[in-house]
């Protein structure tokens, strides 16, 4: 960052008379929950400091109060192929367009998040930090851009703002940040110091003869402080298939029991171990080559790199067909395990309810298996959970909150939940709260899979909330169990009348479930069914998603 260093301008210039304010608005947009996570952080350490924070989703912020802020610090994730979260959509937009107002006199800072193995890695936080600069705001502090370990960076861009907000007051640098503490009743337990969460139960859900694998983890929350509420989704930090590792390690000819230091703390592990459960070996990313570029010279490496043909490349391949394809690789454990990414967590989205089911926590994980390039594919965490976890095991996770996909405050109002295949996770929970706590809403679940006999994901536990009335309508779609394609959407439309009036009585609706696809379908069948039975232009339907969406009335939870 030194030389972006220096395109931070002096925060009050000569003709500007206006006082810097000790008051920091604090903007995030988040998919997720982690840009959320930070700027909670971010408002704390500045109180700390005796600074006035506004914190807000973008969602909820009145753009043309921008006008007003002094000093805006912009949390930002990226999210699909280059694409604003959610909730920062109807911003990023308002920013974008003709009616985004000058900013001269506003001081800013972007912290992007995004993934580097995306092409388009931190695009949202990019173009914010471009715009505000062209509405005549001046950058407080540079923008920084974090891959999946961002905790590191983050916290050093906080620190550099805060030195700059500080020096802009007339004051002295400000002291190196304390790492987080444990704070009065919340649990020690967190994304940085995750529980060891005992496995109750580990089945699969589908039936002999399926085409998938569809796991039930039920783990014990007991002892560790941590509760959530529906649409809460739970980290877990895999470990890698350990034939995959001592493959690696062959293809390297090291030896598995070499020490390594595997991060700037200096921790030490074996070479196997460090493989095992610190690294990522299952995605490349054009950084990653970059790096193996430097430590091999290796000659069709770099005509990869400088031909365009880079995504293409990195697309379905490992860390072991990076070290085949252009070996011979002689170097030394350290110096290898120097250019990988850290292993992330996996998110997942929570598939029970705490009031139901205290101290405990049910996912819905579908296990990835595939053939590319050659060889057999495994998802790192799915088949970790379908092949090698027992009951007994344990598994460090915890909690991400998700304030993007919440119940209604009310428990009368009615709700539409769309949620094909592992997308029936929250929706579980969600069934659970309503019924442990007595909610009087209508409810309508729309669900679909391949097949009916083989891949009704909770079925009788369906049918028994119909019955008993916690669910007032479901609609499947069994996608392979006809010779025409059947999915969600078509049942959607098949009842578009009656889904118009429920919205009309203020229905929220939630999709989860894959993004590409499914969700973007059900999204465009929604204006369809809005501009049928609303008698409304295209325009205007999108006009009144949009609105359902400002109000929370339009919720996604998608992968
Ligand atoms: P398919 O695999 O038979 O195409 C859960 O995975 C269900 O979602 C499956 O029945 C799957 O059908 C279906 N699905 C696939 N693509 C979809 C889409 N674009 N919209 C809705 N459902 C889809």
């Amino acid at each position: 960052a030194a030389a972006a260093l220096e395109t931070v301008e002096a925060p009050v210039s000569v003709n500007n008379v206006k006082t810097i304010t000790k008051e920091v608005t604090i903007l995030f947009g988040s998919q997720s929950g982690n840009a959320k996570g930070l700027a909670d952080k971010a408002k704390k350490t500045l109180e700390e400091q005796d600074y006035k924070v506004t914190l807000s989703s973008m969602s909820d912020f009145k753009p043309n109060n921008l006008k007003k802020v002094d000093n805006l610090l912009i949390i930002v994730s990226t999210h699909g192929e280059g694409d604003p979260p959610d909730n920062a959509i109807s911003f990023h937009e308002f920013l974008h367009g003709k009616r985004a107002p000058k900013l001269e006199g506003l001081q800013y800072s972007v912290l992007a998040l995004g993934d580097s193995s995306y092409e388009f890695f931190c695009e949202t936080g990019k173009q914010f930090d471009q715009r505000l600069e062209e509405l005549g705001g001046t950058r407080l502090y540079p923008r920084f851009d974090c891959d999946v370990d961002y905790d590191e960076p983050a916290a050093e861009w906080l620190e550099g703002v805060l030195n700059s907000l500080n020096q802009a007051q007339g004051g002295n640098a400000a002291p190196a940040l304390t790492t987080e503490a444990p704070q009065g009743l919340e649990s020690q337990y967190s994304r940085t110091n995750p529980f060891r969460a005992e496995v109750l139960e580990n089945l699969n859900l589908n039936g002999r003869g399926s085409n998938k694998e569809t796991r039930h983890l039920e783990l014990s929350l007991e002892g560790s402080g941590l509760t959530f509420e529906p649409g809460d989704t739970l980290g877990i930090y895999p470990e890698n298939d350990p034939g995959l590792v001592d493959l690696l390690i062959e293809e390297l000819k090291l030896n598995p029991e070499e020490s390594v230091t595997v991060n700037k703390q200096g921790e030490v592990r074996s070479l196997k171990d460090a493989l095992t459960t610190y690294f990522e070996l299952t995605v490349l990313t054009k950084p990653l080559l970059e790096k193996a570029l430097e430590l091999t010279n290796n000659e069709k490496l770099s005509e990869l790199l400088s031909s365009g043909d880079v995504k293409e490349y990195l697309h379905g391949r490992d860390l072991v067909d990076l070290v085949r394809d252009f070996g011979p690789w002689n170097v030394s454990a350290q110096e290898f395990v120097s250019i990988l990414r850290k292993l992330p967590a996996r998110l997942y989205s929570i598939a029970s309810s705490y009031a139901a089911n205290p101290e405990e926590v049910h996912l819905t994980i579908g296990a990835v298996r595939y053939e590319a390039h050659g060889r057999e594919r495994n998802g790192v965490c799915s088949i970790l959970c379908a092949e090698r976890l027992e009951s007994g095991d344990t598994l460090p996770i915890y909690i991400q909150k998700n304030d993007n996909f919440k119940l209604p405050q009310d428990p009368e109002a009615p709700i539409i939940m769309v949620g094909p295949g592992t997308g029936v996770a929250p929706f579980r929970s969600f069934m659970q709260e309503r019924e442990e706590i007595g909610a009087e809403g209508k409810s309508w679940m729309f669900f679909g899979d391949q097949h009916f006999v083989t891949d009704f994901l909770y079925q009788t536990e369906w049918q028994k909330w119909l019955k008993d009335g916690v669910l007032t309508k479901m609609d499947v779609a069994f996608s392979r169990d006809t010779a025409e394609k059947v999915y969600v959407q078509h049942r959607m439309l098949e009842n578009s009348k009656e889904l118009f009036e429920w919205l009309e009585e203020g229905a929220y609706f939630y999709i989860c479930g894959d993004e590409k696809n499914m969700a973007h379908d059900v999204h465009n069948t929604l204006i369809e069914i809005i501009e049928k039975e609303g008698g409304m232009s295209r325009e205007k339907a999108e006009e009144y998603l949009a609105n359902m969406q400002q109000q929370k009335r339009y919720q996604r939870d998608v992968y």
